[in-house]
This record gives C-alpha cells, sequence and structure tokens, in this order.
C-alpha cells in the first residue's frame, strides 16, 4: 500500500469492480450495476463512471436523488430508481432526465402520469410486481387493474412501459423453495400482462445471487449489486474468493497508540476484557461513528504487521483497543488492516459480517463519509 492515511481511509479499488462486473456478465445477460446508497459505500459516481466504462448499460439505484445525482455529473445511460413516497419532488426532474421510475402501486402510478401530463413527456416506468418479498411493488391482488391502467396511461402517451420486474427474497440461500415460488409467480403476472397487451422489452428478476446461481431466473437482466463489490451474496453460496469475486474496498488506519499493560487491566467501556497475561495494546482510531459494527467489540480482528490482532474489550464511537502481543514494539503510526481482499492475511468484510452477526453488505456500506476514500 501506499502513503500512510492521517488517520483512516477506504482505498477503493475500480479495477476490481470492473473485473467483478465482467465476472457477472460472464453467463451474457446483461447486467445492471446497483450503485444505490453511495455504491454500497464505494462512491456511487466513481463507480458508475467505472461500470459504464466497462459497458454496463443499465445502471439502477433506489431513491430519485441517487438517480438525479448521477445525472448531474454527466450520466446520461439507462438509469432505474424505484423508490420513494407519494409526492416525491424528484419525480419530473426523473422523467424529464430519462430516469426510469418504478411504479409499485397504484398510487406510484397516480404520481407519475400526473408528472408526465405536466411535462407534455412520457415516463418510462417498470412495473414492479411483489412476488413474495412482501416489500414494494404491486400485490397480486393488484396487478390486472395496474397492468391495465399502465397500459391506458400508455396508450394516451403517458408513460412508456420497459419493464416488468420483480425482487427475490432469498435467493442467497439455495436450498430455499421461495425462489422457485417467486419464479413462478412471476412468470403468471408476466402472463397476466401479455393478456392485457403489455409486454415489456425487460423483464427481470435476478439480484447478484440469482445472477451467479439461477441462471433460470435471470430473463432479460440481472440486477447486481453486492458482487460488483467483491462481496459474498451469502454464506450458503461461499464466499467471495469462491465466487471468483474480489473485494474492492480496503479499509487502512493507522495505530494511534501503543501502550503496555500489566495482568488484570481492564479495557475500554465497561471493562469486558481484562487481561490474563502482560501485553501491548494499540489503539486503533476509528469506531461505530465510522462504520466499524460495535457488535463485533470482544470478537473481530484486524493486521498489524502481518500479524492478526484480537480486538478488545468494547469499539466505540471513534476508536477501539487490540492486543498487539507482549513483544510488541512501540509502534504508533503502523498501518493497521481493518478489512480488505484478504490478499495479505487482513480480515476480509465477510469476516467482520460474521463478526458482527450481521451480512458484508451492511459492513462495506456503512463505513462513513468521517472515512476519506481514495480510488486505485
Ligand atoms: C430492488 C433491488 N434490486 C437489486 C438489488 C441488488 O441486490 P444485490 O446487492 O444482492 O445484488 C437490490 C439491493 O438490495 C435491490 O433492492
Amino acid at each position: 500500500m501506499t502513503a500512510d492515511p492521517p488517520r483512516a481511509e477506504a482505498v477503493i479499488d475500480l479495477g476490481a469492480i470492473a473485473a467483478n462486473y465482467e465476472r457477472v456478465s460472464g453467463a451474457g445477460v446483461p447486467v445492471m450495476g446497483i450503485v444505490k446508497a453511495d455504491g454500497y459505500g464505494h462512491g456511487a459516481q466513481q463507480v458508475a463512471r467505472t461500470l459504464r466504462g466497462s459497458g454496463a448499460q443499465w445502471l439502477g439505484v433506489a431513491l430519485l436523488s441517487e438517480a438525479l445525482e448521477l445525472r448531474a455529473v454527466g450520466d446520461r445511460g439507462n438509469l432505474l430508481a424505484w423508490l420513494w413516497a407519494p409526492g416525491d419532488p424528484g419525480i419530473m426532474d426523473c422523467i424529464a432526465t430519462d430516469v426510469d421510475l418504478s411504479v409499485s402501486c397504484e398510487q406510484s402510478l397516480i404520481d407519475v402520469v400526473t408528472a408526465a401530463r405536466g411535462l407534455g413527456k412520457p415516463a418510462r416506468i417498470h412495473i414492479k410486481v411483489d412476488t413474495g418479498l412482501t416489500r414494494n411493488g404491486v400485490p397480486r391482488s393488484s396487478w390486472r387493474s395496474v397492468f391495465e391502467a399502465a397500459r391506458v396511461a400508455q396508450d394516451q402517451g403517458h408513460v412508456q412501459i420497459v419493464g416488468i420486474w420483480s425482487h427475490l427474497a432469498s435467493a442467497d440461500e439455495p436450498d430455499d423453495p421461495v425462489t422457485d415460488q417467486q419464479r413462478t409467480a412471476f412468470l403468471e403476472a408476466l402472463n397476466i400482462a401479455a393478456s392485457i397487451g403489455v409486454q415489456p422489452e425487460l423483464r427481470h428478476l435476478a439480484n447478484s445471487a440469482a445472477g451467479l446461481n439461477r441462471p433460470d431466473c435471470t430473463f432479460d437482466l440481472v440486477r447486481s449489486g453486492i458482487a460488483i463489490y467483491g462481496v459474498t451474496p451469502g454464506s450458503g453460496l461461499g464466499t467471495a474468493q469462491f465466487l471468483g469475486l474480489r473485494p474492492a474496498m480496503t479499509l487502512r488506519a493507522r495505530l494511534a497508540h501503543v501502550k503496555k499493560i500489566v495482568v488484570g487491566t481492564k479495557v475500554s467501556y465497561g471493562g469486558t476484557w481484562t487481561a490474563d497475561h502482560p501485553t501491548a495494546v494499540g489503539l486503533v482510531p476509528v469506531g461505530y461513528a465510522d462504520g466499524i459494527p460495535r457488535a463485533a467489540s470482544n470478537t473481530a480482528q484486524v493486521l498489524i504487521n502481518g500479524r492478526r490482532c484480537p480486538v478488545l474489550g468494547v469499539i466505540a464511537m471513534d476508536q477501539f483497543v487490540v492486543d498487539l502481543g507482549p513483544d510488541a514494539g512501540d509502534h504508533p503510526g503502523d498501518e493497521v488492516l481493518v478489512f480488505g481482499s484478504g490478499d495479505h492475511g487482513e480480515p476480509t468484510a465477510e469476516d467482520w459480517a460474521q463478526w458482527a452477526g450481521t451480512i458484508g453488505y451492511e459492513i462495506v456500506t456503512r463505513i462513513g463519509p468521517r472515512v476519506p476514500r481514495r480510488y486505485v
């Protein structure tokens, strides 16, 4: 690694993102790169540019504001946004800038048609059907009426129905029958739509997990997020390394202080760890305000000078303490690899997810704005 960060930094390997995009595109189905939540913490603009450069025809975000931020920095490609509350002020700007909008209920169709009428420009829409996730998406009882209303709006020139889509609940659990049930429901929705004369060019259902593992679910487009960032969609599918993905984010810090402690010394808030051997402890100046999960207190490890060092005691807002071992010298400023690719023996985001009882998605996405990003 190059120059020491002042305190901490997240190094984002855009080459890894390009390689992962190529990996998920390997099945031959076009891939929509998902760059919501600031590109899962990696930087939406930089990731978007990298993906477009790798040939991505489609990008996807959750929020209308996320889509408009990409438009504001010059992204002009196909872009889908899918989550808003009634009356979101971004609807008109999205239609005006050719952002595709998801319609997930009757009200969202009304919102879009109203905005399109006002603009005198048809909105590009993807109708989202709920096939079993029970999150957003038109419920089965309204599939027919929403398809019919959308077709009328299309005939009147207010919308162009570009896609029908849905989202899977458990594709990261290969043995879960829910994916088959959702696929069947999706086909049913497509049949109902076709019977009403709604046959859009794009049908999309798969996320990263299904894109890697369920060719029968990929239809016309795979929406891939976490795999592009080099993190496994779920341990049931194997590690990123097993899946041929390269983790793109490395979180580095520098030891702020080093001190010797004696047997019986308690460490950090609440004194939840007590030294049973004399040792040297190091202070790592990142904490839960930076996105380090407090739930990994007393469990996680970091890599310092080629050695795994356990986290001692509770992870605090700005800092945590690690055991450097009794023979460690007094070397504040030494590099701490909190997580990364694993290539140098450092933990991965997937390791931290296990230690914190969460998923790799959360580990990378929660790294906050206090941590500067550096792109390589
Ligand atoms: C609607 C939708 N599609 C696709 C994705 C991408 O999922 P993944 O990161 O598992 O590939 C997400 C992410 O949560 C999503 O909400």
